[in-house]
């Protein structure tokens, strides 16, 4: 447990440096405030998934061409990968 603390809060440190303003609360209407929900009833629920696959798809959308995922392809393309992967270790699990 002392551990875990220990890692969120170096996390953040880094990734509130590093983060160029990923703002959380953008997402939330959509993915709820827990990350509990189905984005538009579509969505897996991201407190599910782990850091490394949110990080994985965060990237993946800024280059996708499917249609179902412009959504979120606006919502990431103004951030760099680094900002994605940082913010990906503060959500999910
Ligand atoms: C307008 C609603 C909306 C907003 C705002 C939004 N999302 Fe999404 N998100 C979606 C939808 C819909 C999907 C599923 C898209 C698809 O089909 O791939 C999704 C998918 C995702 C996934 C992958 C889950 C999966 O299905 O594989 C992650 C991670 C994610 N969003 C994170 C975020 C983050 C981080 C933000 C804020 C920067 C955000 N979303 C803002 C609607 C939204």
């Amino acid at each position: 447990m002392k551990k875990i603390v220990l890692t969120s809060i170096v996390v953040l440190a880094t990734s509130t440096a590093l983060m160029a303003g990923v703002n959380p609360g953008a997402c939330k209407g959509c993915h709820g405030h827990a990350w509990e929900k189905k984005a538009l009833g579509r969505s897996a629920i991201v407190a599910n998934m782990t850091h490394k696959e949110i990080a994985r798809v965060l990237i993946a959308y800024k280059t996708t061409k499917e249609t179902d995922e412009m959504v979120m392809k606006t919502q990431v393309a103004r951030y760099s990968n680094d900002a994605l992967k940082a913010f990906a270790q503060t959500i999910g699990k």
